[in-house]
């Protein structure tokens, strides 16, 4: 027979075991779950206007470089606007893509050396590291259409990177094209990618009408 003093210590302790093997059981389920939502997400982009020769030009040259040729007054690159409105929506952190070889800043100056990158394949070479995607589980990345897809700089990047396993959103400009060829592009270069949403917006607007329809679509798709 055992004492009853020993018997409810003893009942004490294997509560207590058991209340610990539970935690810890709690604690292993829970751990991949927060692993997952502590994932973290870049907005990486590349676009014209950041990435000109500026050699001789004032300010308002550069922000207007190609825009001047569109139909519409923008105020700034449409991407840009976009890259704002998804920085505000997610919080993500900005990552512009910046290349050494910059474009002239006319589009009649710039048009086919941009196709002979590409039919080239030109390494292009970025002015800083690319970023470390190591804990990134999302990518939301942007681009204008250059030659009906993407511009070679961002062929550069997914050539370079692995994105295997993560999620990618690609949002772009265009004048006419969309991302029909980005999408064959990035099969073949990060076929281990979630492709989980594209949009391409019309670059031949303004700002405003941008941001309204990107806005929209973002809020098509939960963001
Ligand atoms: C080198 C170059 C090639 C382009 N090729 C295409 C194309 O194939 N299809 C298309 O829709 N737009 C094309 N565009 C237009 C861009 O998509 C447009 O410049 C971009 O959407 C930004 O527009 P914005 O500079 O007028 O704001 C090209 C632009 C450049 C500079």
């Amino acid at each position: 027979m055992i004492p009853n003093e020993e018997k409810d210590e003893e009942e004490s302790a294997m509560k207590k075991l058991i209340s610990l093997m539970l935690a810890a059981v709690l604690l292993l389920t829970a751990l991949p779950v927060m692993a997952e939502s502590n994932g973290k997400a870049l907005i990486i982009y590349f676009d014209y206007s950041e990435n000109i020769d500026t050699t001789g030009l004032d300010v308002d040259a550069v922000s207007s470089a190609s825009i001047a040729e569109g139909p519409g007054i923008r105020d700034r690159s449409n991407l840009l606007v976009m890259v704002d409105l998804l920085k505000d929506r997610t919080g993500a952190e900005v990552v512009p893509l910046h290349v050494e070889e910059v474009y002239a800043p006319m589009f009649d100056d710039m048009v086919g050396k941009a196709q002979a990158d590409k039919n080239e394949n030109i390494q292009f070479t970025f002015t800083e590291a690319l970023p470390d995607l190591t804990d990134v589980d999302t990518i939301y990345f942007g681009s204008a259409i250059w030659w009906y897809g993407m511009p070679q700089p961002v062929v550069n990047f997914f050539q370079r990177v692995d994105l295997s396993g993560k999620k990618l959103m690609y949002f772009s400009i265009n004048r006419g094209s969309r991302n029909y060829e980005v999408l064959e592009t990035l099969a073949e270069l990060q076929p281990d990618t979630d492709v989980f949403a594209e949009v391409s917006i019309s670059a031949m607007q303004d700002n405003e009408r941008t941001a309204d329809e990107f806005s929209s679509w973002l809020d098509s798709i939960g963001l």
